[in-house]
């Protein structure tokens, strides 16, 4: 079977409807214009980044599954995106089982990696990969017993939740109660549940981009590496990332025969973001993402494909190239304050350096943490790359109109 994309806007169109539509999904919709398919994106607030590239967008509530439902039906695409986890996937395992549109990756992917328990247990307790010692509760009383048994400290997470949201790192008996109402108050669906993870004494972490993609001879489907991605997280949410993250050879297999195994599980086709803590030739599962990962935006400057490329072409069933050109870092721009409709300067300064680039997202409102861009460097070494990206995002000055 061949692969055939149509002519957009005309009947015999591609379709592919991404389901959250921020910065990383923009930058894939960004790709799959490229060749010519037609996108429609949706999100729960107007002039969403993707939405700003696509052919279409709906504003919905898409962990409503009746407006899902509604949406798909009216779009009919072939490809279904989802970009965040706060959606109704019981509507994507029955979009799948009638053969309705395609779920990228897979219905069972987005279903088991939205909750931190599904995807926990199909790692540690079916697959056999190491993790965190962990349990999981959903009353104040097992949590407190569960903190104990695990011990301090520990990170607690609702089970339901993602950048870092109604997350702590507990160190003591003493902040257990605290750390249970903040989980209460940051899950995304208001679930009660929460995983107490024992603390990994990591020399670093990385995400190991993991893209499984068809052969075109054989037609089978395999899977391909990106070279490791080392990162830093402040408070759940990354700031700096950098490719490639030097590490030891024993541990960069072992990297991979983990991602290998957890997304040969989740199955479908598609880039995966597998974050991974390493201590010398140790590594330790931690979650992983079935789309791109927002620390892989330092690809758009190391890659000849950037994570996004290789997303879209992967997912229409073309060929991808995994190889890095250069060593380059990512750092965040934040808007440092709440307010809609800032703007951004500086830009002619940020940009001097002739190896560092910037992407600004076009959000229609900021907050203070809220990423509004990106600014990536390449250099010689990732010491020096770090400092370009870190120096390039410092000059850019945000501010309110
Ligand atoms: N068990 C652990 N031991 C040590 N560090 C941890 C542990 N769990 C989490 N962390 C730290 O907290 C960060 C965020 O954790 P995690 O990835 O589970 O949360 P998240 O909300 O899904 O974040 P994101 O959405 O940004 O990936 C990790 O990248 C790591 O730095
Ligand atoms: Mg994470």
């Amino acid at each position: 079977m061949t692969v055939r994309i149509g002519t957009p806007l005309q009947a015999s169109a591609t379709r592919v409807l991404f389901l959250g539509s921020g910065e990383l999904g923009k930058e894939v919709v960004i790709s799959l214009q490229r060749l010519g398919v037609e996108v429609i994106a949706a999100d729960r607030y107007d002039h969403a980044p993707a939405m700003q590239v696509a052919h279409h967008s709906h504003t919905i509530n898409m962990s409503d599954p009746e407006a899902l439902r509604q949406l798909i039906n009216e779009v009919k695409p072939h490809l279904i995106v989802p970009e965040i986890e706060a959606i109704a996937t019981e509507v994507l395992l029955e979009i799948e089982e009638n053969n309705i549109a395609t779920v990228i990756p897979s219905a069972k992917a987005v279903n088991l990696t939205m909750n931190r328990e599904g995807i926990r247990r199909l790692a540690a307790e079916e697959l056999g990969i190491a993790t965190s010692i962990y349990r999981f509760a959903d009353s104040l009383d097992s949590f407190r017993a569960a903190c104990d048994d695990i011990g301090y400290p520990n990170f607690v997470k609702p089970v339901m939740s993602s950048s870092g949201k109604g997350q702590s790192r507990v160190t003591s008996f003493q902040q257990v109660d605290a750390a249970w109402e903040y989980a209460m108050q940051g899950g995304r669906v208001n679930q009660g549940k929460v995983i107490i993870e024992s603390q990994i004494n990591f020399d670093f972490e990385i995400t190991l981009l993991t893209v499984r993609a068809k052969n075109p001879e054989t037609g089978k489907i395999e899977t391909h590496f990106c070279d490791p991605i080392g990162h830093l997280q402040d408070a759940g949410d990354y700031i700096e990332s950098w490719q490639p993250q030097p590490m030891s050879e024993a541990a960069l297999i072992e990297s991979k025969r983990i991602a290998d195994k957890i997304t040969t599980a989740l199955g479908g086709c598609g880039i995966f973001g597998v974050e991974l803590f390493i201590k010398g030739d140790q590594v330790w599962f931690s979650e992983v993402s079935p789309r791109p990962h927002d620390t892989g935006l330092v690809t758009l400057a190391s890659q000849f494909q950037s994570e996004f490329e290789l997303h879209a072409r992967a997912i229409l069933g073309l060929p991808v190239n995994t190889k890095r050109h250069s060593i380059a870092a990512s750092a965040v721009i934040y808007a440092g304050q709440d307010a809609d409709n800032l703007t951004f300067s500086n830009l002619e300064q940020a940009l001097a350096h002739p190896d560092s680039d910037l992407r600004l997202f076009g959000k229609p409102e900021g907050f203070k943490r809220r990423r509004m861009g990106v600014a990536t460097a390449r250099a010689a070494s990732v010491e020096q790359a770090r400092e370009q990206a870190q120096h390039t995002a410092g000059l850019v000055q945000v501010e309110q109109a």
